[in-house]
């Protein structure tokens, strides 16, 4: 099984994550190829696809949507699993962490209209006011900091990215039996 995990990000930290991804399957002697969105043009090499973006103003980036529409034929026949990186998974309260996960899940749910993802991540992911080019989102994005809604720094949690990695080959294999059984056997 060689896997594809293909990102898109600003600042690079949502392609630091898809690196560990990465590394993660390779462990288990899975070959992976690590690619930005746009510098894919073909998955039909792969048998299943890791799709993941930094979230920005509750959206994935809108190369990771443009990946998702151009190949959406293809991805429709193999093994999907898409993940996002945005800050507000960086909470320790409990209960915002819930919170920030349901508001996720909406945000992942103009993808959901093109794949059927066998599995989603949600990561915190890095906050560098510095980084931030546009002058007006370094304006929000520090106002926001400022009230306490978003921490600075980098928050990623590594751990929980290898272990929702490390579960992605079974889910995978799975995924492909049920989609295959009932199916009339081959002539
Ligand atoms: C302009 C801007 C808008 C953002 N909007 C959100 C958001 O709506 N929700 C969220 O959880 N994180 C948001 N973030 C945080 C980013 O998703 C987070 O910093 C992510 O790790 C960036 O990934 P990248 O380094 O791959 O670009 C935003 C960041 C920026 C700079």
């Amino acid at each position: 099984m060689s896997i594809l995990i293909t990102y898109a990000s600003c600042s690079g930290s949502t392609a630091e994550i898809a690196e560990a991804i990465g590394e993660t399957l390779s462990q288990q002697g899975i070959p992976v190829d690590v690619r930005p969105m746009t510098a894919v043009t073909d998955v039909t090499p792969y048998q299943a696809i890791i799709a993941g973006s930094a979230v920005r103003q509750e959206k994935w980036l809108p190369e990771a949507m443009q990946f998702l529409e151009a190949h959406q034929q293809v991805l429709a026949q193999k093994p999907v699993a898409t993940f996002l990186a945005g800050m507000a998974m960086a909470t320790k309260n409990p209960a915002r962490y819930q919170k920030a996960l349901q508001s996720a899940s909406g945000w992942m749910a103009p993808a959901r209209q093109l794949v059927h993802p066998v599995s989603e991540g949600y990561f915190a992911g890095v906050l560098d006011l510095k980084k931030i080019k546009e002058l007006h989102f370094r304006i929000v994005l520090g106002s926001m900091v400022r009230l306490g809604l978003f921490p600075e720094g980098d928050h990623r949690d590594w751990e929980a990215i290898r272990e929702w990695a490390s579960a992605l080959p079974t889910q995978f294999t799975t995924e492909t039996a049920t989609e295959f059984s009932g199916s009339a056997p081959l002539a």
